[in-house]
């Protein structure tokens, strides 16, 4: 399991770093050319363990799904993964909340780092304000609203995007469907 970049004493954000724990980068398989982008650590679970969606319900949600379609080999923490796991931002917002606009400009280049150097193929934005970010810079527009867009396969020229639902206000149906959108195209990697 790699992470890419190492902790820094970033300061940028007065409230986040009133507010955090910890900054927590992205970790996961760099060589996998798939990359699923959260919004920021969660206060219970990657706020206190330091590994993206790691510890609270959300975290075991997409687990699930990973090991559904194979990212991962089962859902405890030693599990291999087959994707990298990051976030928009790197410091838990006060009270759990979105980041602002402010905070998602700041924190941009160590996302836009971690992206240059995996050079993903397959990037999954989890919510809408990963989605906001990947459309931005891959896209060059905003893709809407998340719910219009889950599960929809957008293509740019170098990256194929898979919208997901934030897990933590995912239903079952959207589980399923996002499921299959993503495995064929999980598979492609596989084909010779
Ligand atoms: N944990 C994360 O790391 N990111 C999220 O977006 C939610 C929970």
């Amino acid at each position: 399991m790699v992470t890419l970049l190492h902790q820094q004493n970033c300061r940028s954000c007065p409230a986040l770093v009133a507010s955090r724990r910890r900054i927590v980068h992205g970790y996961g398989d760099t060589a996998s050319g798939i990359v699923f982008i959260g919004e920021a650590p969660g206060r219970h679970g990657a706020d206190q363990t330091g590994i993206p969606f790691w510890g609270d319900r959300s975290g075991r949600m997409l687990r699930r799904i990973l090991v559904q379609v194979g990212l991962a080999s089962d859902e405890t923490a030693g599990a291999t993964l087959r994707c990298f796991i990051t976030n928009v931002v790197r410091c838990c917002p006060p009270g759990n909340r979105t980041p602002t606009p402010a905070e998602v400009r700041a924190c941009r280049t160590w996302l836009w780092m971690e992206l240059d150097m995996i050079k993903p193929r397959l990037i999954i934005p989890v919510g809408r304000i990963a989605l906001q970010e990947v459309g931005m810079r891959y896209l060059k527009h905003d893709p809407g609203a998340i719910r219009s867009v889950h599960a929809t396969v957008l293509r740019s020229r170098h990256v194929t995007i898979l919208p997901l639902i934030h897990p933590a206000r995912i239903s079952r149906a959207d589980v399923q469907a996002f499921i299959t959108a993503v495995q064929p195209l999980i598979d492609e990697r596989n084909e010779p």
